[in-house]
């Protein structure tokens, strides 16, 4: 007995049928354009109400800042009355020349000991030592900033901030103390205008006028004992300067 197997026979393709599923068909699939999405719906949808952006209050900055940093600590704000006596710090040709001078007086190993120079350096043409030249001066030397303000802060003779054209340094040490430079230091605080306020600390010494003219600081012994009271009127030395004076060496500049 033969099994006779059906095998049904290929169906006939309806080709106008295949036209649904072609790109270019004479009828194409009617496929519905996406529609335009609404971003202000998308926030509902997803996030559900999302508040506004809160302005931030400058004022109110200061509580996310980490502590400030020892050097930032160590840097005075170098603006004073007197700031506009000096030419802001600038990298000269002429400073890079006399520092490369300096520094090439030491060994290559130990050029970080030419500190000292450049920093009477930076002082002596821009009158005093800034966050700027201090950066300046660490990154010459190959040392970190900190090492500078190190040696800033340890020397009274460093001044960080503006001081006056005239910048009187009056000796506050027992001869000169006992023989009135306090006294002495009062007189030409009256008379030139200046409120040294709580300026007579280690870190902040530098008591400047209204006008910027004037300046003023204590110094310790300034080795002339026998002859107090002693001060310094920028870099002239005056030897027993009474308190009455005060107004006659004042005049001696001003004039
Ligand atoms: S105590 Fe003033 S110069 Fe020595």
């Amino acid at each position: 007995m033969s099994t006779r197997i059906v095998v049904p026979r290929p169906r006939v393709i309806d080709r106008s049928r295949l036209s649904y599923i072609r790109l270019r068909s004479a009828s194409p699939l009617q496929v519905p354009r996406p529609r335009l999405i609404d971003r202000s719906q998308l926030i509902y949808l997803t996030l559900g109400k999302v508040p506004q952006a809160r302005k931030i209050n400058p004022a109110h900055v200061h509580y996310l800042r980490p502590e400030p940093s020892v050097l930032e600590k160590n840097i005075l704000s170098p603006e004073t009355p007197g700031t506009e006596n000096f030419e802001p710090f600038a990298i000269t040709p002429q400073l890079e020349q006399e520092a490369d001078r300096r520094i090439a007086q030491y060994p290559d190993d130990q050029k970080r000991s030419a500190v000292l120079p450049l920093l009477h350096e930076v002082q002596h043409r821009f009158g005093f030592i800034s966050p700027e030249s201090i950066d300046w001066v660490a990154q010459k030397l190959d040392i970190a900033p900190i090492k500078v303000v190190e040696v800033v802060t340890f020397y009274p003779g460093f001044r960080q901030k503006a001081p006056g054209k005239l910048h009187f340094r009056v000796c506050r040490t027992l001869s000169c103390a006992m023989g009135g430079s306090y006294e002495l230091m009062a007189k030409i605080c009256e008379l030139t205008g200046i409120d040294r306020g709580s300026a007579d600390t280690h870190k902040d010494p530098i008591s400047v006028s209204p006008c910027g003219k004037f300046s003023v600081e204590y110094a310790e012994c300034l080795a002339s004992c026998g002859t107090a009271p002693v001060c310094l009127v920028n870099d002239d030395f005056h030897e027993g300067v009474l308190p009455e004076k005060a107004q006659e060496l004042i005049a001696q500049y001003n004039g």
